[in-house]
């Protein structure tokens, strides 16, 4: 039996299940041993993070599953049969989302590189957008001038609410500068015209960050978007009746961290923007939208590598591991600003390589020396026959996986602790797969 049985779910899948799930899959031959690495999700976490931000947020709220941060439509199925929707922000995402099944009235189009097809494609087939600059909404104007047949669209407009940085600058896009949206305090005046000059603009758009922005920074963004959309609603006919906020709920990736929550993050917005929240007066409380990605999904998986070497030099042992800077490009390429825990079983007897003095520097398989995704220290050595884990990868690792040495993308699979059913979700590609992808 599974450890972990009960309602409530742990920050991340637990040793004793993570120990489990992988005898089984060897009992299963799931995990043959052409499996140097794989991914191993587990459902009941992203359930308890969908029914958590379902809970969390106004009843009418629509959820758009960050697609970037985990394309396996065998997973985005569970957000689809949930009531989620997706937002996407590329053509491949688009069709990933259509794919899967979700309704296009519930697909969000983000993007700020969206082609004139591409808003064409998009309107026509009734999805929501969200207009990165003011060019683009041109564009659009343009589209529905001469396609009045298409159906009503639902349409924002992107905007750089500039409340700074966080912590880390690479995925900050509410700085004074960005490459995102308009930039509300420079722009403000262009905004309100733009949203007097086309009825059909109805929503509006803000994303602040993906990791890094706490939480008071995302409240700071909504609250000024709020005071924008007081300013754009004495200017027109129509308010506003979409409020898009993006997603940034950062993710824990340290064991034992204080977890940021859906829960705390409303219970922050309602309180600084109580008629976001008007359920007594639905008819004029405007819609929610959010696009969450990392909290929805980071911590519910676990990846699982083979150690094919150990070599001790300058007073640590390296091992050499079957994922690296293929799957861990932002731990690999700014390890200051990402962390991932590493655990190391044996699992000849499930047991776990206790905390220690020696430090144990985890490399990965590609020919670059920054293709180093952590280190851990621990009571002894290990050796080929154990396992490396490498915990909280369930979004933007595998999703951002690289080309370079033309390693496989391992499988990855889903499980289900309650059933203790084990599906593959993505098989494992194989040199075939690798061989066409180049031509
Ligand atoms: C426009 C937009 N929405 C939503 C997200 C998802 O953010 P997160 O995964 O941090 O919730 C991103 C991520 O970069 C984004 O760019």
């Amino acid at each position: 039996m599974f450890g972990n049985r009960c309602m409530s779910v742990s920050v991340r899948p637990e040793r004793n299940e993570i120990a489990r799930v992988l005898k089984l899959s060897h009992e299963r031959g799931l995990l043959g041993e052409e499996h140097t690495a794989a991914i191993f999700y587990a459902r009941a976490h992203l359930a308890n993070r969908m029914q958590r931000c379902r809970a969390a947020f106004p009843v009418g709220a629509l959820h758009a599953i960050a697609v970037k941060a985990l394309p396996f439509p065998r997973l985005l199925h569970l957000f689809r049969d949930a009531g989620f929707g997706a937002e996407v922000a590329s053509l491949g995402e688009l069709e990933i989302a259509l794919k899967t099944g979700f309704a296009p009235a519930t697909i969000v189009f983000d993007s700020p590189a969206k082609t004139r097809q591409e808003l064409d494609h998009a309107l026509s087939l009734g999805c929501r957008v969200n207009a990165d600059n003011f060019d683009e909404l041109e564009r659009i104007a343009g589209i529905l001038d001469r396609r009045r047949e298409l159906p009503a669209p639902s349409i924002g407009l992107r905007i750089n609410p500039q409340v700074g940085a966080g912590t880390i600058a690479s995925t900050s896009v509410a700085d004074a500068y960005s490459k995102f949206g308009v930039p509300m305090e420079q722009q403000n005046e262009r905004i309100v015209a733009a949203y007097a000059r086309y009825p059909w603009l109805d929503a509006i758009h803000c994303h602040i960050g993906s990791q890094g922005c706490a939480i008071e920074m995302l409240v700071e963004g909504a609250v000024k978007l709020d005071a924008l959309i007081k300013r754009i609603n004495g200017r027109r006919a129509q308010p506003i009746r979409t409020i898009d906020i993006g997603g940034g709920l950062p993710a824990a990736y340290h064991a034992g961290a204080e977890d940021a929550s859906f829960d705390v993050y409303a219970s922050a917005l309602r309180r600084a923007l109580p008629h976001w929240w008007n359920a007594a007066d639905a008819a004029v409380a405007p819609r929610l939208i959010t696009e969450f990605g990392r909290h929805m999904a980071a911590n519910a998986a676990w990846a699982v590598s083979d150690i094919e070497y150990v070599k001790p030099s300058a007073g640590l042992h390296t091992v050499i591991a079957h994922l690296g800077a293929d799957m861990f490009l932002r731990k690999c390429y700014r390890p200051d600003d990402w962390h991932h825990d590493i655990s190391i079983l044996d699992p000849a007897n499930g047991t776990w390589l206790a905390p220690g003095d020696t430090i144990i520097r985890v490399a990965g398989p590609l020919c670059f020396a920054g293709d180093i995704i952590g280190e851990v220290s621990t009571a002894a050595i290990p050796t080929e026959d154990h396992k490396l884990i490498i915990h909280d990868v369930g979004a933007y690792t595998v999703s951002m996986w690289s080309r370079y040495n033309s390693r496989p993308m391992p499988a990855v699979f889903a499980y289900d602790t309650a059933t203790e059913t084990i599906e593959t979700i993505k098989q494992k590609e194989t040199p075939e797969d690798l061989f066409k992808f180049w031509c």
